[in-house]
């Protein structure tokens, strides 16, 4: 795991920006694993600006999100549908039929999981994923348990990321969806490359834990020290610093 240490949120934001502008010079047709949350909103702005400056081209790029609330409608503004169309899609020349997120408006999630999984292997597979990381150390919805899923799954989410999500929801942890569909730890860990970002004093213990080398179902996170082609960029603050 390669690890590439920041000032701050700003900096990683950029790193992490040349990070994927150089896979889509590389490969236009990129198959690209993104994430939501707070971590790559400065990503996205980046990568949004590249785009209107012309120099970056998303035309041929394919996407697959990580995860999304179940049930939740795609039109509700704290879906990741939503989310992504806010922050991303309708800022870059995407066509919309590259666009993938777990629907969270499917009847059977069981099949819309492994609907999911074939889509993504049909695609060829992840090119590059972004990751953020929990406080917990979850990676997408997998959240610590004593087996993680490797495919995709419906799954319960913890008390904890309950409350760590429920700034996005009034401040109402009773308010954020209990469950959600997300990639699992097999679909993260076949992305050719993985980038996970983590800012901020609240990342701390985890990227300590993560940083330590050992690997465990209690920190999902801790799975990137198996991947062949991780890069981790952490800011001073998750640094501990
Ligand atoms: P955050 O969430 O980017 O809002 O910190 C990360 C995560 O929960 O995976």
């Amino acid at each position: 795991m390669k690890k590439i240490i920041v000032n701050n949120y700003e900096e990683a934001s950029s790193v992490a920006a040349a990070l994927f502008a150089e896979q889509i010079w590389q490969k236009p047709d990129t198959v690209l694993g993104l994430a939501t949350g707070g971590t790559p909103v400065g990503l996205y702005n980046r990568l949004a600006a590249m785009n209107k400056a012309g120099a970056l081209d998303f035309s041929r790029v394919v996407s697959y999100n990580l995860d999304e609330y179940y049930p939740i409608l795609k039109s509700n503004d704290q879906s990741y549908d939503y989310f992504m169309r806010d922050n991303l899609f309708n800022h870059i020349n995407i066509k919309p039929e590259n666009i993938h997120l777990p629907n969270g408006e499917a009847k059977d999630p069981a099949a819309e999981c492994a609907a999911y999984d074939a889509a993504i292997a049909a695609a060829g597979g992840i090119d590059l994923q972004l990751l953020g990381i929990g406080v917990n150390g979850h990676l997408g919805f997998n959240e610590p348990e004593a087996a993680l899923h490797a495919g995709t799954h419906l799954t319960d989410l913890t008390p904890s990321t309950l409350q760590a999500n429920a700034r996005f929801f009034g401040d109402d942890p009773s308010k954020v969806p209990t469950q959600a569909l997300t990639m699992g730890i097999g679909t993260i860990m076949s992305a050719r490359k993985i980038v996970m970002i983590a800012t901020g004093a609240v990342k701390a213990p985890i990227i300590k834990d993560l940083f330590s080398g050992r690997i465990s179902t209690n920190n999902p996170g801790s799975f990137l020290l198996l991947h062949p082609d991780a890069t981790v960029i952490v800011d001073r603050a998750a640094m501990g610093e």
